[in-house]
């Protein structure tokens, strides 16, 4: 199989987790005979830094260019407490999910049995824990209408008809081929927006009489996601909670550094981890490249390329059983970000030597 990848670092760890996942990807060909043409783009902070946008139109055109994208991280401290920067590199990820039209963002939150020591939770709360978050990404309060003056400011929250029905059709799906059960997570009770996902999703609900439909509002699904995170299979929301809630999730497993996501339109795919840039470790190679790899693997399973996206997951799994892990997930011996990736790339093609 040949594709076309655009490779996007961006800021803080960005370009060593991207990195280790290249190595992967390299890995993958070689193992497999697949060719990936990897091409490099500006996006974040580096992207002002170098070019005065956040996100420059050769990127753009890039990742229209591409069969998919591959983005490390957006972020950097000295943008974080400027209420009053003209720029700010988040705007240029905005811009391209809402550009490219990705409006479903996919995040599978995993439990790995070994790690379950290292989470907040006590572990007899991590029974049954496999749920995905469909968060609605390209609409909702993050882009309404925003306004500015010296005595206020606003941001609208504004969600169309076909935003939600897109977005839950997805979800339904997925309901359908997971465990059959979909939970829409609003304010409704408070917001007129969060009514109408209800109104729509009840709609919907009527073609899918094998899937059961649950509702919870976002404060009480905060407080599920701790008490009983095994309840969940797929939870529907919108921009803003979807956001709040995966972040809440990926740390079940004991660290941020695990989750990987996709996001999705009609004609483009974007494959990034939920965390951020972590500033403090950049350039340190020790920020774990796991949630990088596994948005990999989401890509080529994607592809329909499920035998080399499972090697992924049973490389990722051996190094999780042995304990060769980063810092975040081994505190007392543990190994760098690039040794983690080379480990992760070496395991897929040790496999094919037992193949042979
Ligand atoms: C995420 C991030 C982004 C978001 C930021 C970097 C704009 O937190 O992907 O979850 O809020 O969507
Ligand atoms: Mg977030």
């Amino acid at each position: 199989m040949f594709k076309k990848i655009a490779v996007l670092p961006g800021d803080g760890i960005g370009p060593e987790i991207m990195t280790a996942a290249k190595g992967v990807l390299q890995a993958i060909e070689y193992r497999y005979g697949h060719r990936f043409e990897w091409t490099e783009g500006l996006i974040g902070s580096i992207a002002i830094d170098k070019t005065g946008s956040a996100l420059p139109p050769q990127t753009v055109e890039l990742c229209k260019s591409s069969d998919a994208v591959l983005l490390g991280a957006i972020g950097d401290p000295k943008y974080d407490n400027n209420p009053d920067a003209p720029i700010r590199p988040e705007q240029g990820l905005l811009e391209l999910r809402k550009t490219l039209g990705l409006y479903a963002n996919i995040r599978p939150i995993r439990i790995f049995d070994k790690l379950k020591h290292l989470s907040p939770l006590k572990v007899d709360r991590l029974n049954n824990v496999d749920f995905v978050i469909y968060r609605e990404l390209t609409g909702g309060i993050y882009f309404g209408e925003k306004c500015s003056d010296s005595g206020f400011s606003s941001d609208l929250c504004i969600y169309h008809n076909y935003e939600i029905d897109r977005m839950s059709y997805l979800a339904f799906e997925e309901a359908r081929r997971r465990k059959g059960k979909l939970c829409l997570v609003d304010k409704a009770n408070v917001l007129e927006s969060s009514r109408l996902w209800r109104r729509r999703v009840g709609l919907l609900a009527l073609k899918y009489p094998d899937v059961e439909l649950s509702y919870l509002f976002i404060d009480n699904a905060a407080m599920q996601m701790i008490l009983n995170p095994g309840q969940f299979d797929v939870v529907l929301t919108s921009n803003m909670f979807g956001d709040i809630l995966s972040d809440e999730a990926s740390v079940l497993n004991g660290s941020l550094g695990l989750l990987p996501s996709a996001s999705k339109g009609e004609e483009y795919k974007l494959y990034e981890p939920v965390h951020g840039s972590y500033p403090q470790a950049a350039g340190k190679d020790i920020a774990n490249p796991l949630a990088m790899i596994l948005s990999v693997e989401m890509m080529l399973r994607d592809w329909g390329l499920v035998e080399e996206a499972d090697s992924i997951i049973q490389s990722v799994d051996s190094c999780i059983t042995q304990n060769q892990l980063t810092e975040d997930l081994n505190t007392i011996s543990p190994i760098s970000c690039s040794e983690l990736g080379h480990l992760v790339a070496e395991k897929i093609l040790a496999f094919k030597k037992e193949v042979i």
